[in-house]
């Protein structure tokens, strides 16, 4: 079994929605994967996800209610195989936080970013979903190559 970690800002708009949708593909996909999700920031620690993020999931069947906010924690970078990074700035923060050994972040859509929807409208939320469903699928092929 593969462990992922999903990481943004705040653990609230970005990751938590690529947590949801991963756990909804990973699945359908037949793959074995533990899911979580984390924020560089602390500004949200506890907190359920932005009501726009909840919402625009909701829309698409992703369940982001049950989530609540964390900060990334140095074990995380032990425990989890994969760790990717929504922007290039949760990146920068995560290589700084990685621990000499532990597991190297990777922006999730490669070379692309998840933008900040958190100062946008509601189509900066929907967007986040289609990227994190167009992430999730070419993730999935790439593990299912790798025999996952
Ligand atoms: P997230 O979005 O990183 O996708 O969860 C944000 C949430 C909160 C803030 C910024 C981005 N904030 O500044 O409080």
């Amino acid at each position: 079994m593969s462990r992922i970690l999903f990481v943004c800002l705040g653990n609230i708009c970005r990751s938590p929605t690529l947590e949801a949708v991963a756990r909804v593909e990973f699945a359908r996909a037949g793959l074995d994967v533990e899911v979580d999700s984390a924020g560089t920031a602390d500004y949200h620690v506890g907190e359920p996800p932005d009501r726009r993020s909840i919402a625009a999931g909701a829309m698409h069947g992703y369940d982001l209610s049950v989530l609540r906010a964390r900060q990334i924690v140095s074990v995380d970078f032990t425990r989890f195989d994969r760790i990717f990074a929504a922007d290039r700035a949760n990146l920068r923060d995560l290589e700084r936080l990685r621990p000499e050994c532990g597991t190297r972040p990777a922006l999730f859509l490669g070379d692309e970013e998840v933008p900040d929807p958190y100062y946008g409208r509601d189509a900066d939320f929907e967007r986040v979903i289609a990227l994190a469903r167009q992430g999730m699928a070419a993730l999935i092929s790439q593990m299912r190559s790798a025999g996952h």
